[in-house]
């Protein structure tokens, strides 16, 4: 009896810890899927803007951080030999910025599986951070320690994010389960401090030269950095739909379709 009581605490105090929102917020606007085809894309890309206009600012009820900036502690980059990139790297105290001025290109939803199509586009993306990192990009070896930044311009990000439907509480939410995310950028910046111990001459033609080749140091990053958007996705995504229910996202949905996740 007494473990059933934790037992049930401890359920209550999992889902209460930010627990789902059972009202419609003002920022999710509600599209119907069973509409034709232009005019459901039209909706969802514009109610998807509607969405990232507002999270970027934070939304504690559901225990998402500000995306804008965004603070990451540690980012871990690991890349074996063999293609132009073999770096053993890590990000800490990240800042993010740019999050906050995200364009919905588009934005689609399979009407079978509820996947979600989203193209989105970032005028500037900055990372600030300290650095750690040993290994080759392009033809130089590098290796150093210290304070970094990056920024990246006009970036195109396309997303795909496998859902999975869940049924809890007598609503619908889209699980995210996996998100893969393809990228390109129109232009780099960046600057390493301290690279080399210090020895400023090689630091500063070191920068000199990543920044006059960053079309080739930008795609050698490519799967690196596709992966860690990745990661950062999936974890907004799930703090957004698995704590707002579908039904406010599409107001056609099949009420049957989901598995159900109650708690016993
Ligand atoms: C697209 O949706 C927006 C916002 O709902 C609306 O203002 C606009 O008229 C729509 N455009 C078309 C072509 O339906
Ligand atoms: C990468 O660097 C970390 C920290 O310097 C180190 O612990 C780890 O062994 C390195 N891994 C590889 C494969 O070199």
């Amino acid at each position: 009896m007494v473990l059933y009581a934790l037992l049930l605490c401890s359920v209550f105090f999992a889902r209460s810890v930010y627990g789902f929102l059972d009202k419609q917020p003002h920022y999710v606007k509600t599209c119907m899927i069973k509409q034709p085809r232009e005019i459901f894309l039209n909706c969802s890309t514009h109610a998807v803007q509607g969405l990232f206009n507002e999270i970027p600012k934070g939304v504690p009820e559901i225990g998402l951080q500000v995306l804008d900036p965004l603070e990451v502690d540690h980012i871990n980059i690991l890349q074996g030999g063999g293609g132009p990139v073999t770096v053993n790297a890590s990000l800490s105290n990240v800042k993010v910025l740019g999050f906050g001025n995200t364009r919905i290109v588009f934005n689609s939803v399979d009407p079978k599986t509820y996947d979600f199509y989203t193209k989105l586009a970032l005028p500037r993306l900055r990372i600030d951070g300290l650095y750690e990192l040993l290994g080759r990009i392009l033809v130089i070896p590098l290796r150093g320690k210290g304070i970094c930044w990056f920024e990246a311009k006009n970036l195109e990000i396309n997303v795909k994010s496998d859902v999975v439907m869940q049924k809890h509480d007598g609503f619908q939410f889209f699980h995210v389960t996996k998100v893969h995310v393809k990228f390109s950028i129109g232009g780099l910046k960046l600057h390493m401090s301290n690279l080399f111990d210090g020895i400023k001459a090689l630091e500063d033609s070191t920068n000199a030269y990543l920044n006059a080749n960053w079309r080739p140091v930008a795609e050698s990053l490519n799967p690196i950095l596709s992966k860690t958007i990745e990661d950062i996705m999936l974890d907004i995504l799930q703090k957004v739909f698995d704590n707002i229910p579908a039904n406010f996202f599409l107001g056609d949905l099949d009420e049957s379709a989901g598995e159900n996740v109650e708690e016993q």
